[in-house]
């Protein structure tokens, strides 16, 4: 079967790392989706493995329409009663880009229709029931070409199951994850997020470290699908539990100034299982030093709109800059949309690209290490 991963814009080449390395090859990234074939343990796999992605789909069909009636004879040609049971309830929803059919509600109502019709025939009924479990049918159509996937994740798969409070501004861990893997963090040294409010970097980070996988403290739509067998679920949570190495020392931490947010980061690392492996405390961020001559700060720091006054914000990278300048042998990443962090913060970028932050568009800046530390990333983190 087809399987199809999405994913944030800027974020998709790490995804596809993640897919290749998980051992589905090399598909392309179309328009923040990656297609590929694989068999259905691809579904729970991806769901519980997968650190970068939004959602993993079952690729149902895809069609080329352009008038309402391809529309609905693509979409009724497909066996959805091989999918779905008599009294499934199945929602449909979309959107269309680029595309002759451009009116997204006219349709979601003509797939709906082309839906029911099949599964109305199939089941020898006049209606259907939709009193049981819940499919969610997702279309795409973009620049003309139809794609009707079946939701398997339910949630955004930045849903870890960790975080049941927010604190300000909390970054996805989806993109928390693919900043992580951008970066040249290692367990075998200092990691540090100086304004890590809800805790999510350090708490990705170990969890990367400890490879503990990103999909085991929640539950996927799939599991209620009668098509899919138990098993797949088990046996992607069998491997997630033997791929742990929680044997492992960390040295990695977080700070904040603010209390509350410092309470909510210690309470979602003990949900994660991760109390007495990292730590946080309160701190401002001009207090920092450490003893140790190499280390990495991966991090999302206040913006000018979102916590402080932009001048406050400016004033903040001046001494975040200072501050990292005392340090020996340490990596700086962060993400930010202030155009002027890097007049503020004192040193230009070695690398940096575009990267979406809740659709704001941001920096993701990188600033490299004196000396590079030698090892090897695939190998030890993904
Ligand atoms: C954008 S939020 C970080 C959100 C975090 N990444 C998360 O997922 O929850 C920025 C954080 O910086 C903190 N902060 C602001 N000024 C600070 C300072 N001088 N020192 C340390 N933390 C500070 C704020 O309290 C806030 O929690």
């Amino acid at each position: 079967m087809k399987i199809t991963v999405t994913s944030a814009s800027g974020v998709e080449a790490v995804t596809k790392k993640e897919i290749r390395k998980l051992g589905y090859g090399d598909a392309p990234s179309i328009n923040g989706a990656i297609t590929f074939d694989a068999d259905l343990s691809a579904v729970s796999r991806c769901n519980m493995f997968l650190r970068t992605a939004d959602r993993v789909y079952i690729t149902l069909k895809e069609f080329t329409a352009v008038t309402f009636d391809e529309l609905f004879d693509g979409v009724y040609s497909i066996p959805f009663e091989d999918y779905f049971e008599k009294d499934a309830c199945v929602l449909v929803d979309g959107k269309c880009v680029k595309s002759v059919l451009f009116a997204t509600t006219a349709s979601q109502k003509i797939i709906k229709k082309a839906i029911s019709k099949r599964l109305c025939e199939k089941y020898k009924v006049s209606y259907l029931a939709e009193t049981g479990t819940q499919y969610k049918v997702e279309f795409s159509i973009f620049k003309d070409r139809v794609m009707i996937n079946l939701n398997t994740s339910g949630q955004g798969l930045h849903k870890r199951g960790y975080r049941d409070f927010v604190a300000k501004a909390p970054i996805k861990e989806t993109l928390a994850s693919a900043m992580l893997m951008l970066s040249d963090f290692s367990y075998s040294e200092e990691f540090f997020d100086p304004f890590c409010g809800s805790g999510t970097f350090v708490i990705e980070g170990a969890m990367q470290a400890l490879k503990i996988a990103p999909g085991k403290f929640r539950d996927f739509d799939y599991q209620n699908f009668a098509f899919i067998d138990k098993k797949y679920y088990q046996t992607a949570l069998e491997e997630a539990l033997d791929n742990e190495d929680l044997t492992k020392k960390l040295n990695f931490h977080g700070a904040d100034i603010d209390k509350k947010a410092i309470d909510l980061a210690v309470r979602h690392a003990k949900n994660a299982k991760l109390d007495g492996k990292i730590r946080f405390n309160v701190a401002d961020i001009k207090d920092f030093s450490s003893k140790n001559a190499n280390g990495a700060i991966v991090t999302n720091p206040p913006y000018g709109d979102r916590i402080l006054d932009k001048k406050e914000v400016l004033e903040l990278y001046k001494t975040f800059g200072k501050v990292v300048k005392n340090l020996d042998n340490w990596s700086v990443y962060l993400i930010t949309p202030e155009e002027e962090f890097e007049k503020a913060f004192g040193r230009r970028a070695d690398k940096n690209r575009k990267l979406y932050n809740s659709n704001k568009e941001c920096r993701f800046y990188e600033f490299f290490r004196k000396t590079p530390i030698k090892f090897n990333k695939t190998k030890e983190q993904l």
